[in-house]
């Protein structure tokens, strides 16, 4: 198997992008441990992995918390000596402008959607050291090279991502540590959701008007970011270090 005797961490693994990401990881050989604030979404999260085969553990945990997040890592090597992959994944939509945002909203997105991301990287990337190298995927977005209009905290936290990404592959890079993120664009998940609230719409009416304004006349499933995701975590992407890799069904191409 792909990723047989490989140890990954996925953040906000409880929903989502996460869960499938996980899900897949896990049916590809590797032992994963996912973090979230969601327990419940997390154990039965678990349960399924557990029920298809695969192994895993879940910790209650918020990424924006670096002492949680330095346990959940220092727990994880206790029970499985490595760590090979990180998959920063767990974020938040924020949506408002710069004048209706306060100081504690950019707190909260900024330290979920950025500081969170760099905390996994600072406590794995010394476990991947020694065992020669790894790869860390951090889930970005195409808001990360557009901007969405109204929604300057989610914008600015995911082009941080976007720039963390390239720092940390230049740092990593003569550690055999390769680097790189995924950039979706609309995928149904819990987000999609919000977005319908925010603009007063039930989901499928948000799915109608998002739909015709992407060259693939679709939004896309949280599968195909994990496919992409799984790629870039994988030795098939053993040249690819700082890249970002769109999945936006040709969003950002028009
Ligand atoms: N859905 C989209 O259209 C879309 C597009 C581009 C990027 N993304 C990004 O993909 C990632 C996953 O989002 P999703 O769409 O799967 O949404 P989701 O809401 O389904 O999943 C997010 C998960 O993160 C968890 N989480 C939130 N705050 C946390 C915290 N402080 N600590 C730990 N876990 C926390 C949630 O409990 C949830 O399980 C996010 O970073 C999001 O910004 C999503």
């Amino acid at each position: 198997m792909e990723l047989a005797n490989k140890v990954a961490l996925v953040t906000g693994g409880s929903s989502g992008i996460g869960r499938e990401t996980a899900k897949l990881l896990a049916s590809a050989g590797a032992k994963v441990a996912i973090a979230d604030i969601d327990t419940t979404g997390g154990l039965s999260l678990l349960e399924e992995i557990k029920n298809s085969g695969g192994d895993a553990m879940f910790c209650t945990c918020d990424v924006s918390n670096e002492s949680e997040v330095k346990d959940w890592i220092k727990n994880v090597v206790n029970q499985w000596q490595s760590i090979d992959i990180l998959v920063a994944n767990a974020g938040i939509l924020a949506i408002g402008s710069v004048e209706e945002a306060s100081n504690l909203d950019w707190d909260k997105v900024l330290g979920i959607n950025v500081k969170g991301y760099a905390f996994c990287a600072k406590y794995a990337i010394p476990h991947m050291r020694k065992r020669g190298g790894g790869a860390i995927v951090n889930v970005a977005s195409m808001a990360s090279l557009i901007a969405f209009p109204g929604c300057a905290l989610y914008n600015t936290s995911k082009g941080a991502v976007l720039q963390l990404t390239r720092s940390l592959a230049c740092d990593l890079a003569a550690d055999n540590i390769r680097v790189n993120c995924v950039c979706p664009g609309a995928i149904e998940t819990l987000q999609t959701q919000q977005f319908a609230d925010a603009l007063g719409l039930t989901t499928e009416e948000a799915i109608n008007q998002i739909a015709p304004t992407i060259p693939m006349k679709r939004i896309g499933q949280p599968q195909e970011v994990a496919q992409a995701i799984l790629f870039l975590a994988s030795e098939k992407a053993s040249y690819i270090t700082a890249t970002s890799l769109l999945i936006d069904g040709g969003y950002t191409a028009k």
